[in-house]
C-alpha cells in the first residue's frame, strides 16, 4: 500500500480563496494526497495568498522564510504559492524566495495536477495564464465527502470595474460567469453532501450573467431562483455585490425569494461624491443611499454591511466627515474598514498619498462608528424569535454555535440539535460580536 502525501494549504484573504482552496485539495486528493492541519511533517505546503493590501502580500514572504527550513527536515516537501499574489508577482517571487517549487494563479489551478507531477520530477513550475477554459469544470475532485452544513460556491470570477485601488481586475482578470447549469449541479452535489446553506461568490457577484440551459444570459437573480428550486438547500446567500449592479430583479427577490437571507453585503468605500470619484467608483452617496432604499422597501429587516477605505489619497476631514454621516444614516449591521493601501500598478498609487498618522487616527474613528452600530443591531435581535443553522458544538457544555438569518453567530445554551439542523431560538442576550438563545418549543 503507498502511504498517501501530506497536503498543507494555508488560506489568506478572501472566501472566493477558501473556495479554492477546497477545490484544490479535492484535486490532489486525487493525486494521492490527503490534507492536514499542520505545515510540519507536510509534503505538500501551498501558501493561497492574497493581493488586496500590502500587508496581506507582505505576509507570504515572511511566511515563506520561517517554512523553508521545514525542508532540511523533509527533502520530499514542495512548497507553492497560488493565489493573487501568484498572479500579481509570478517568477519575483521564486527570485525572492528560491525554497518555492510552484506558483500558480487563480485562472490556472486546473492544471496543479501536471505541475505537481512535474515539480516531483526536481522541476519548478509557473503558471499566470488567463486560460479559456472553465477550470472549475476540469478542477472537480472525486471525492464525495461529508461537508459542513454552509458551503461557498464560485459562480462568477473578475471585474471589469477597475476602481482605482484595487487590484482585482489585474488579478482576477475579466469578468466571467460560470454556466446556470455546471452552478446547478455544484449547488446539488454540496446537498447530497449535507450542504444547507450556499453563499454564492463572485468578485463582482451581482454583474453575473452565466449561460442558461436555452444558452441565453442569466441575471444572478434568476439564478438565485433556480436555486430556490433544490430540495434540501434551505438558505442562500451572495457576497459581493457593486451597487450599480443592484438591478430591480434581484432587488425584488430580497423580498420575495423564500430561501434569500436577509443579509445583504453592499460595499460603497466612502460618503464623499468627490472621493468616490477620484475611487472610478461610478456611484454618488446619494445613488447608493437610494439603492438602500428600494432594498430596505423590499426586505425592510435586512442587515447590510459594507467596506470602506480611509485615507484614500486626497482624503480631506470633510470628505472623511461624509462618510461618517453615510454610515450614520445607513445604519450597518456589519461593517469592514480599511486604511488604504497603496498598490503598484494600479491608477491611485501614483496620486499624493495622505498622511499614515492622520489615516491611523480616521480608521480609529471609523470603527468606533461601525462597533456602536454593529451593537446596536445586535441589541435589537434580544427577544426576537429567529432560526439557526447549527455548524457545530460550543466550548460550554451543551451548546451548539450556529448562524441566524442575518448571519448573526448565535451560542444556543442547553440544546440536544444536531450539525445541520435548522432550530427556532429565542435570543436571550447580545454579546459583543454574537448572540445568545435557548430553544423554542414547538
Ligand atoms: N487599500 C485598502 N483597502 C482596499 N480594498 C481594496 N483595495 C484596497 C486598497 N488598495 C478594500 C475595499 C474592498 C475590500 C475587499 O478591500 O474596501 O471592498
Ligand atoms: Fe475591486 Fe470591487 Fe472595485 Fe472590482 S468593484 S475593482 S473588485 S473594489
Amino acid at each position: 500500500m503507498t502511504v498517501p502525501k501530506k497536503l498543507f494549504i494555508k488560506t489568506y484573504g478572501c472566501q472566493m480563496n477558501v473556495y479554492d482552496s477546497e477545490r484544490m485539495a479535492e484535486s490532489l486528493c486525487d493525486q494521492g494526497y490527503v490534507e492536514t492541519s499542520s505545515a510540519e511533517g507536510a509534503d505538500m505546503i501551498l501558501l493561497n495568498t492574497c493581493h488586496i493590501r500590502e500587508k496581506a502580500a507582505e505576509k507570504v514572504y515572511s511566511e515563506l522564510g520561517r517554512l523553508k527550513s521545514l525542508k532540511t527536515q523533509n527533502p520530499d516537501l514542495k512548497i507553492g504559492v497560488t493565489g493573487c499574489v501568484a498572479q500579481a508577482e509570478g517568477e519575483e517571487i521564486m527570485r525572492r524566495q528560491p525554497a518555492v517549487d510552484l506558483v500558480v494563479g487563480p485562472q490556472s489551478y486546473h492544471r496543479l495536477p501536471q505541475m505537481e507531477a512535474r515539480v516531483r520530477a526536481g522541476e519548478t513550475a509557473l503558471d499566470t495564464d488567463f486560460p479559456e477554459e472553465d477550470k472549475f469544470a476540469t478542477l472537480k475532485g472525486r471525492t464525495k465527502a461529508a461537508r459542513a452544513p454552509s458551503a461557498f460556491l464560485t459562480v462568477q470570477e473578475g471585474c471589469d470595474k477597475f476602481c482605482a485601488f484595487c487590484v482585482v481586475p489585474y488579478t482576477r482578470g475579466a469578468e466571467s460567469s460560470r454556466p446556470v447549469p455546471r452552478i446547478l449541479d455544484e449547488a446539488h452535489e454540496l446537498v447530497e453532501r449535507g450542504v444547507r446553506e450556499i453563499t454564492l461568490l463572485g468578485q463582482n457577484v451581482n454583474a453575473y450573467h452565466g449561460a442558461g440551459v436555452d444558452g441565453s444570459d442569466q441575471s444572478l437573480a434568476q439564478l438565485i431562483w433556480a436555486l430556490n428550486e433544490i430540495d434540501g438547500l434551505e438558505r442562500i446567500r451572495f457576497t459581493t455585490s457593486h451597487p450599480n449592479d443592484m438591478t430591480d430583479d434581484l432587488i425584488e427577490a430580497h423580498g420575495t425569494c423564500e430561501k434569500l437571507m436577509p443579509y445583504l453585503h453592499l460595499p460603497v468605500q466612502s460618503g464623499s461624491d468627490r472621493i468616490l470619484k477620484r475611487m472610478n467608483r461610478s456611484h454618488t452617496a446619494e445613488s447608493y443611499l437610494r439603492v438602500i432604499d428600494k432594498i430596505r422597501a423590499a426586505r425592510p429587516d435586512i442587515v447590510l454591511s459594507g467596506d470602506f477605505i480611509v485615507g484614500f489619497p486626497e482624503e480631506t476631514e470633510a470628505d472623511f466627515q461624509a462618510t461618517l454621516e453615510l454610515i450614520e444614516s445607513v445604519k450597518y449591521g456589519y461593517a469592514y474598514s480599511f486604511k488604504y493601501s497603496t498598490r503598484p500598478g494600479t491608477p491611485a498609487a501614483e496620486r499624493a498619498q495622505v498622511d499614515a498618522l492622520v489615516a491611523d487616527e480616521r480608521l480609529q474613528r471609523i470603527q468606533d462608528l461601525i462597533t456602536r452600530q454593529q451593537h446596536d443591531i445586535l441589541n435589537s435581535m434580544v427577544g426576537r424569535d429567529l432560526h439557526v443553522l447549527v455548524e457545530k458544538t460550543g466550548r460550554n457544555q451543551g451548546q451548539m454555535v450556529g448562524k441566524s438569518e442575518y448571519l448573526h453567530a448565535v451560542h444556543i445554551e442547553d440544546s440536544k440539535a444536531t450539525i445541520g439542523e435548522i432550530v427556532p431560538v429565542k435570543i436571550t442576550e447580545a454579546k459583543r460580536n454574537s448572540l445568545a438563545a435557548k430553544h423554542i418549543v414547538i
